[in-house]
């Protein structure tokens, strides 16, 4: 988000007195192109007016996404509320981090020289993943929403489905998982309001794979086309006979009415 839409935000909670505003930056660290990422954090540093502010602000992390480290299960809360702060110590024994995980993750993180270059590697080649995804994309006729951060690329595929549904994007998934071999998430499954959109993650397999992936896909795609246009090919000619049978009728008709 830009400067000036968690502007907006802060001012929002400003006048909403007993509203909390929960930024999720798992993202934080992916971020590949401009604009760059910025905190809530700094933007509340940067403010004079923030004063009834700080304690309404909360930020939420993990390692799931920045580390490519879900399965260890580790997130923090960055907090000055202290009863916010209070109910996330207790709840945290809940889902205590084994020593082991504990152990290792000093290590690594202590690492100042290795967290620089990991994060400037990271992103580095996510960026060289995105563009490779988003080319493939392009050469099989699919367009997706420009994006400067994450692991995934918000794939349209409104074209490919038989209806606007979500029934149709249903089907048009399990075609893909089926016939491409591709698992990618139906927008559906994220609360997307219109059928036809994909969530396809670009981080999660080798250069070789996604590059075999764009061209399954693609032949997918072309495949389905041809298929739609000898169907569309089909109708018309069912139709052409259709019309000329009809009209045989109607004129049989009117010879018809005409003899007598
Ligand atoms: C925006 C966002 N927040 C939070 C999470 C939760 O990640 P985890 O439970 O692995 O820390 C995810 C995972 O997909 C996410 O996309």
């Amino acid at each position: 988000m830009s400067r000036s839409e968690l502007n907006l935000l802060v001012d929002f909670i400003k006048e909403k007195k007993d509203t909390h505003l929960i930024s999720d930056e798992i993202y934080s660290g992916t971020v590949f192109s401009s604009p760059g990422f910025v905190s809530i954090m700094e933007i509340l540093k940067e403010r004079n007016d923030a004063d009834g502010i700080w304690n309404r602000v909360h930020v939420v992390y993990s390692l799931s996404k920045d580390l490519g480290l879900p399965g260890f299960r580790v997130g923090a809360i960055y907090s000055e509320n202290d009863t916010v702060v209070a109910a996330a110590t207790k709840m945290s024994s809940f889902g205590l981090i084994s020593s082991q995980t504990q152990y290792l993750l000093s290590a690594m993180l202590g690492d100042k020289k290795f967290t620089r270059n990991y994060i400037v590697e990271n992103q580095k080649r996510l960026k060289r993943r995105q563009r490779m995804m988003v080319s493939g994309l392009q050469k099989a006729g699919i367009s997706c929403l420009e994006s400067n951060a994450g692991l995934f690329c918000w794939v349209d595929m409104r074209h490919l489905l038989h209806s606007n549904t979500f029934e149709a994007e249903m089907e048009l998934w399990k075609k893909i998982v089926y016939q491409v071999g591709l698992n990618i998430s139906p927008g559906s499954s994220c609360h997307c309001t219109e059928p036809g959109w994909f969530r396809v993650c670009f981080a999660n397999m080798s250069e070789e794979t996604l590059t075999l992936a764009m061209k399954r896909l693609k032949n997918f795609v072309v495949e389905s086309s041809c298929t739609q246009r000898s169907a569309l090919l089909n109708g018309t000619s069912k139709r052409k006979s259709l019309t000329k049978w009809v009209f045989r009728l109607s004129s049989r008709d009117h010879r018809e009415q005409e003899e007598r």
